[in-house]
């Protein structure tokens, strides 16, 4: 039993992979271009009409010119495709609003065309509700980056939707803050999708959801109504809290253009844990003990399995900093002092040791050697993808059943899978289950649907933690929602989309 600091050998991917490079493997022969949605799936068109001359015509003149209007194929091949290549649209048009009244004169026309529309931030969405179905417009908020103002008494970010949330984390920083919400998907991802898709990641478990921390939002509806939602108080209570309507409701709603959003105060003390244990029950008693031990300390806890490591060190070159085990865990803290951060990290490592719940361990406070044992958890997703294709659930589901699901995917798919490996945020009972082979195959797909929903529902379990429902899960929403509260949600869309323009097909299910 070793606790040691050591060196990482330092990584060869010195950068995260650009999403835009697997858009770049399309184009180079190097990735399968996916099956378009409506040949893979049985799914049949809306009533809305199809873009014409005359259309592109009227947005180049709200977008002042062509360079904002693309229609090129090979320009708009990128914004037709989803991250995992698992649903491709083919829209014929992709707009890049710069300002709110764009948005709102776009979605004005749109409607009273009656032409559908995907409203689109990084393209990181893992559902499958970032790209067309079919031909829908796509609205791209890329353009959409300003950050308005950071205010470092307040800790209030005001800013765009399109802003990459890692350009805020870098800004947010220089004034001695954090963003409350980090993922993989950070070099790529817009702040906006990240409001649209309720994203979790790696630090819910220290600063909650973003229905704590989002402050207000300015949202275009489908009929081209902008609603100032937007408040610099923690404290509101004037009526019903309508941007929680856009928070996780995947552009079925409206199109967020601006937010404020409140960032914590930077910790001066940052430690990162990297554990190897040889059960499941070890992981869920060691979570259980950092939560007793680090308290108010604790930043992120993470769970990955060997299949999991293996990947992403296999993948992308990296190298793990201890030997081999059943079952790791990353465990980050953030406090305000080095020594009592120390001192609790290195009682909870002793403690966990001492009973045998961790086997080996590494920490180390040192910024590269962080940046080096967070890659190989943030990696996972994008490696498994380099197996061919990845099946992906994200389920949440009760501690005591946490990990028995990958055992039984595994045992149902056998050699039809590459890999079955389960990894996630075990601080909020978030699982990733990932199956990955060497393309699609309808036989697979249909190993592990419903059977994935059903397993997570009879336990309770929630059929999508973070991800959202987007294209792929909207048969599945009825495993976790129930039939009054999917009306309530149907009845809610027509009311604010009456011509139901807005990302059709995704979140709730075909009629
Ligand atoms: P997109 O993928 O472009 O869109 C997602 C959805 O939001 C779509 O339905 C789209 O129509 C809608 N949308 C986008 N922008 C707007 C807008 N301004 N107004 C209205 N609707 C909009 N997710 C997590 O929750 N936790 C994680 O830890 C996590 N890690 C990831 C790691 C990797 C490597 C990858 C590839 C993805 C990860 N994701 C994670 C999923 C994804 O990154 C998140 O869902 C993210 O919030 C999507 O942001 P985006 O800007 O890419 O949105
Ligand atoms: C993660 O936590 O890495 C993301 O949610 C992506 C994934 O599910 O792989
Ligand atoms: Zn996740």
């Amino acid at each position: 039993m070793t606790l040691r600091s050591i060196l990482l050998a330092p990584s060869k991917l010195l950068q995260r992979r650009g999403i835009q490079n697997l858009y770049r493997q399309y184009a180079s022969g190097h990735r399968e271009i996916p099956a378009l949605t409506k040949e893979r799936y049985p799914i049949k068109r809306g009533k809305f009409s199809e873009v014409s001359d005359g259309d592109i015509a009227r947005f180049e003149s709200i977008l002042g010119g062509k360079n904002r209007v693309l229609t090129a194929t090979e320009e708009i091949q990128g914004y037709n495709i989803d991250y995992l290549g698992s649903v491709r649209g083919f829209s014929r048009v992709v707009l890049k609003p710069k300002s709110t009244e764009e948005v709102s004169e776009i979605l004005k026309y749109c409607n009273e065309r009656k032409l559908a529309v995907c409203p689109q931030g990084g393209n990181t969405g893992l559902v499958g509700g970032s790209v067309p179905v079919f031909d829908e417009i796509v609205i791209s908020l890329q353009l959409m980056d300003k950050i308005e103002k950071i205010d470092e008494y307040s800790g209030i970010l005001v800013c765009q939707a399109g802003c990459v949330l890692e350009t805020l984390e870098q800004k947010a920083n220089e004034k001695g803050l954090v963003m409350p919400i980090d993922l993989g998907a950070k070099g790529s991802c817009h702040v906006g999708g990240n409001l649209s898709t309720n994203a979790g990641g790696l630090r819910l478990v220290r600063y909650g959801n973003l229905h704590g921390s989002v402050l207000g939002v300015e949202a275009v509806t489908a009929e081209g109504r902008v609603l100032d939602l937007m408040s610099n108080f923690k404290k509101d209570n004037t009526g019903y809290h309508l941007k929680h309507l856009f928070i996780g409701s995947e552009g079925t709603l409206g199109i967020i253009t601006r937010l404020s959003i409140f960032c914590p105060t930077a910790s001066k003390s940052i430690n990162v844990a990297f554990l190897g244990l040889d059960s499941y029950e070890s992981v869920k008693n060691t979570f259980l003990a950092a939560k007793r031990n680090l308290g108010e300390i604790l930043s992120s806890c993470e769970m990955i399995d060997a299949l999991s490591l293996e990947s992403s060190t296999y993948h992308f070159n990296l190298q793990s900093p201890i030997e081999k085990y059943p079952f790791y865990m990353l465990i980050e803290t953030s406090g305000s002092n080095i020594a009592h951060d120390e001192e609790k990290l290195t009682n909870f490592l002793e403690s966990t040791m001492e009973k045998g719940l961790v086997l080996d361990g590494t920490v180390t406070n040192e910024p590269t050697k962080m940046r080096n044992i967070w890659k190989l958890r943030e990696l996972i997703a994008d490696s498994l993808i380099n197996d061919g294709y990845c099946f992906k659930y994200d389920i949440s589901l009760p501690l005591d059943n946490f990990y028995d699901i990958v055992l039984a995917v595994r045992d149902r798919v056998g050699p039809l899978a590459t890999k079955v490996t389960g990894y996630g945020h075990i601080g909020d009972s978030n699982l990733h289950l990932n199956v990955s082979c060497p393309k699609y195959g309808s036989e697979i797909h249909k190993l592990l649907e419903p059977f994935v929903y059903e397993y997570t529902s009879n336990v309770r379990g929630s059929v999508s933690a973070e991800h959202g429902i987007g294209f792929l899960k909207t048969k599945y929403l009825k495993y976790s929602k129930r039939p009054e509260s999917l009306l309530l949600m149907t009845q809610l869309k027509g009311l604010m989309d009456p011509n139901g323009i807005l990302n059709p097909y995704k979140v709730l299910p075909q009629v």
